[in-house]
């Protein structure tokens, strides 16, 4: 059989209209332009209105990438929708897309916090490259607004409401998704979560609890889980390029979740990249979870920061914690995976590579452990 690949064939994205400004927030909670601008590099995010879901936000960008791919929404074989914050707890908010779209495939969501998406993609890709299916939309959406604490300044600065979407189809040509790397470590569930309204605390019996307690809204332990995100981030980039037998030099662009551009930052420094190959639209919309990495694609396919036969590196994480990357190849084109190796002047780059890194993960954990030693010394005041 001929090998297949699962090609990104048309793309689009779709923001809710308002706008939350830091001007907006520092009137609703105890913070500043200054504090947020420094910390995360967020300026504004979007906000669903009252009668925009899940489901909404994910049409409209379908329906721009069903277009640009020139697919029916009836030609579609399976539809799944990376969401954490679905229109109802049940059903999942795939089925009510597949119905609004008029499609007539399957439909599934997938719930892995921002790393959501990549996981659907790499999901999407093996139903292609396995022959079964040739149609699939993968979509990724999150109205985080709606669990978010408007109370907690800790949170409600970080977050805003996306969605953006592709269309996969078979190629003969390399092409889509080339390697990739699925993460997970449930110990860290709590670091990022929302405690109430599950079966731990079901939300019939618990409801005066959850919301005298506020315990209906997400809570983030934001330390925690920044050092496991810059851990993360440019780790897991380098073993999916390690995997392509690829180096960062092959790459045309790093799409890294949208999360906090310190993170970005860190993880430019660590791989040794100038950050102009880190794309980052995160000042315009915060962290949209689940929509951040294909929002952040599209934006940069409509900008030209990339174009087809590049090859880009995906890398979301999140709540979970989990995370996933992806070295991508837009368009298609030829590669020749592993050959790379074979390179001496490669190996030896690599070899040169691997020292620094791990000079730098040493640098970072002295950091971290400097920094938790004077945040220990600070609460035992
Ligand atoms: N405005 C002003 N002050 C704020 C604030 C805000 N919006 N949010 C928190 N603070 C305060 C805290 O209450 C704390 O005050 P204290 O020292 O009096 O207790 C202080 O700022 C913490 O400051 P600092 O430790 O310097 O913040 P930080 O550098 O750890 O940054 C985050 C905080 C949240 C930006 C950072 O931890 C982070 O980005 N974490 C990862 C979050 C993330 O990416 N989550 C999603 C992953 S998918």
């Amino acid at each position: 059989m001929p090998e297949r690949y699962a090609k990104i064939t048309g793309w689009g994205k779709y923001v809710p209209k308002r706008i939350l400004s830091n001007a907006d927030l520092e009137k609703m909670v105890e913070t500043s332009d200054e504090w947020i601008v420094s910390r995360t590099g967020i300026k504004e995010r979007r906000i669903r209105s009252d009668d925009e879901n899940a489901s909404d936000l994910s049409v409209n960008s379908a329906r721009k990438a069903l277009d640009m791919a020139g697919v029916k929404p009836e030609e579609l074989d399976l539809i799944i929708v990376a969401c954490s914050s679905p229109d109802y707890l049940v059903p999942g908010v795939a089925t009510i897309v597949q119905d609004k779209l008029g499609a007539k495939c399957g439909a599934f969501q997938l719930t892995s916090g921002c790393s959501g998406w990549v996981y659907a993609l790499v999901v999407a890709s093996q139903f292609i490259q396995a022959g079964t299916l040739n149609n699939i939309l993968v979509v990724g959406t999150d109205v985080v607004s709606f669990g978010v604490d408007y109370e907690d300044r800790n949170t409600c600065v970080l977050f805003g409401d996306g969605s953006a979407s592709v269309v996969l189809q078979p190629s003969a040509e390399p092409a889509g998704v080339l390697t990739y790397e699925l993460g997970s470590d449930g110990s860290g569930a709590k670091s990022l979560y929302v405690p109430g309204a599950g079966s731990v605390m079901p939300i019939g019996r618990y409801a005066q609890k959850i919301v005298d307690e506020r315990l209906g809204y997400l809570r983030m332990d934001g330390p925690e889980v920044f050092k496991f995100a810059t851990r993360t981030l440019s780790s897991s980039m380098k073993r999916v390029m390690d995997k392509a037998g690829l180096l960062p030099e092959d790459i045309q662009l790093f799409i890294p979740h949208q999360a906090n551009l310190r993170i970005i930052e860190s993880a430019a420094r660590m791989m040794r990249q100038p950050m102009e190959k880190f794309m980052v639209n995160l000042q315009k919309y915060g962290n949209t979870s689940a929509a951040s990495v294909p929002l952040a694609l599209v934006e940069a396919l409509e900008e030209g920061r990339c174009k087809p036969g590049d090859k880009v590196v995906m890398c979301a994480f999140g709540a979970g914690l989990t995370w996933a990357s992806a070295v991508v190849m837009l368009g298609a084109g030829e590669v020749s995976l592993g050959q790379s190796w074979f390179n001496m002047g490669r190996m030896a780059k690599r070899a040169v590579g691997a020292v620094q890194g791990a000079m730098n993960n040493v640098m970072l954990t002295l950091q971290f452990r400097k920094y938790d030693a004077a945040r220990k010394k600070k609460a035992a005041k």
